[in-house]
């Protein structure tokens, strides 16, 4: 992520007006799933490589207005999953970049999934670190700020046998030059450095399109570097129905087109202005006490110019503190600006200390509770992983009758 990510990209919202076709729309059969009637099936090894591209992105774009106005009018058919590595605390980047999000689709009435992927905690690095303590701090995380547990399935994929199944035969429908191209791929491995790519590096989109399609998923929430996974899910999921005889007229297809919706929310930075990461000691973590977050604001990086301006390109380091009062705030980065003016950087970090605490002290106290009874934790991911098993089952049943592995 670059400084200028900063930068708020604003979409127009199309969630008061339903339009003409949804209305009336069926929504409980597989047909129903945005998609799956579309107008073309892409043979998509193409899709995937230009994933990334401005034309493609545009397309994203349109598409997740299409799918906002489908929420806001009938969100029954909808089936969002979701998910984290976890490799560490969720920070207000996560918050304000998904969580907030999740738990708008959430209570919009999305049927909502989300993914613990803790065997993506091994695709680059050697061990898995302290994964219980991470994935009950997770855990945590998701109900103080918001995720509910009887509406939200919260789960670890190791703990899904069938999800994990459906990866053989979806590694044979995709190619090893496929694989090396997908732009995330290649991302992350550069990001590992000198490492060699291991199998499971180079196949975890496979992986992920097993998290997203066990459960029939239809909306997966991405930021604009995630595409590439949504489309490779799209592939797999039309080349199976294809390959098994399901794509054709009149065949139940087994699996659901899902699409991307593109996050609108704008990322935040660390407090030296780059990417937020536990290891530059830069982030504002949900679980972190007031005091705490007060220090680490105190030492943000600002400049010398006393006069607060919003301005992402040039003063990337103020207007990052600027842009997370706004946040905090739901006001807009402009007026924030306005309102320190030549009060300067104390002045300013004062005023994100105060905004950001006030956002997290409800978010921090039911985390506390959460933490103060750890049967809490067990629970909700009992219940998850019980229910996501009875799901991946449910699927794999399906995917042996397509495939005639029905003995
Ligand atoms: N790759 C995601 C991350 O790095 C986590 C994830 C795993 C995920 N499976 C997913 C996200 C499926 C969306 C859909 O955090």
């Amino acid at each position: 992520m670059t400084k200028t990510a900063v930068a708020v990209h604003v979409r127009t919202n199309t969630r008061t007006a339903a339009p003409a076709r949804y209305r009336g729309r069926v929504t409980s059969t597989t047909a129903s799933f945005p998609g799956a009637a579309g107008p073309r099936e892409p043979d998509v090894g193409d899709d995937l490589a230009a994933s990334t591209s401005e034309a493609s992105y545009q397309r994203a774009l349109r598409r997740s207005d299409d799918l906002e106005a489908q929420i806001a009018w009938d969100p029954s058919g909808l089936r969002m999953l979701t998910g984290d590595r976890p490799t560490g605390n969720l920070h207000l980047g996560h918050y304000f970049g998904s969580l907030r999000n999740r738990v708008r689709l959430q209570d919009a009435g999305v049927q909502t999934w989300v993914v613990i992927a803790d065997y993506q905690v091994i695709t680059d690095r050697d061990g898995v670190g302290p994964i219980r303590q991470r994935v009950r701090s997770l855990v945590a995380d998701y109900l103080a700020v918001g995720i509910d547990p009887t509406r939200t399935t919260i789960f670890t994929h190791s703990a899904v046998p069938g999800l994990n199944q459906l990866v053989l035969p979806f590694l044979s429908l995709v190619t090893e030059a496929e694989l090396r191209r997908n732009p995330t791929v290649k991302a992350e491995l550069e990001a590992t450095g000198d490492r060699p790519m291991s199998g499971l590096l180079l196949t975890y989109p496979v992986h992920q399109a097993a998290d997203i399609l066990f459960c029939k998923a239809n909306v997966v929430p991405v930021g604009k570097d995630q595409l590439p996974h949504v489309e490779q899910a799209r592939t797999i999921a039309s080349r199976f129905d294809r390959r098994y005889g399901r794509a054709a007229a009149g065949e139940h297809p087994v699996f659901p087109r899902p699409q991307a919706l593109l996050s609108s929310a704008p990322s935040v930075l660390g407090t030296d202005g780059e990417k937020m990461s536990k290891s530059r000691g830069n982030t504002i973590e949900l679980g972190m006490s007031a005091q705490e977050t007060a220090r680490i604001i105190k030492k943000a990086v600002t400049d010398a110019d006393r006069r607060i301006t919003f301005d992402p390109e040039h003063r990337p380091e103020v207007a990052n503190l600027v842009m997370l009062a706004a946040l905090a705030s739901g006001r807009e980065p402009h007026a924030v600006a306005a309102q320190i003016g030549d009060a300067g950087a104390g002045a300013l970090k004062r005023l994100v200390t105060e905004s950001v605490n006030d956002l997290l002290a409800p978010i921090r106290a039911r985390r506390a509770q959460v933490q103060a009874d750890p049967g809490i934790v067990d629970d909700v991911l009992a219940a998850g992983n019980a229910h996501a098993n009875e799901m991946a089952d449910a699927t794999l049943r399906e995917v042996r009758e397509a495939m005639q592995m029905t003995y």
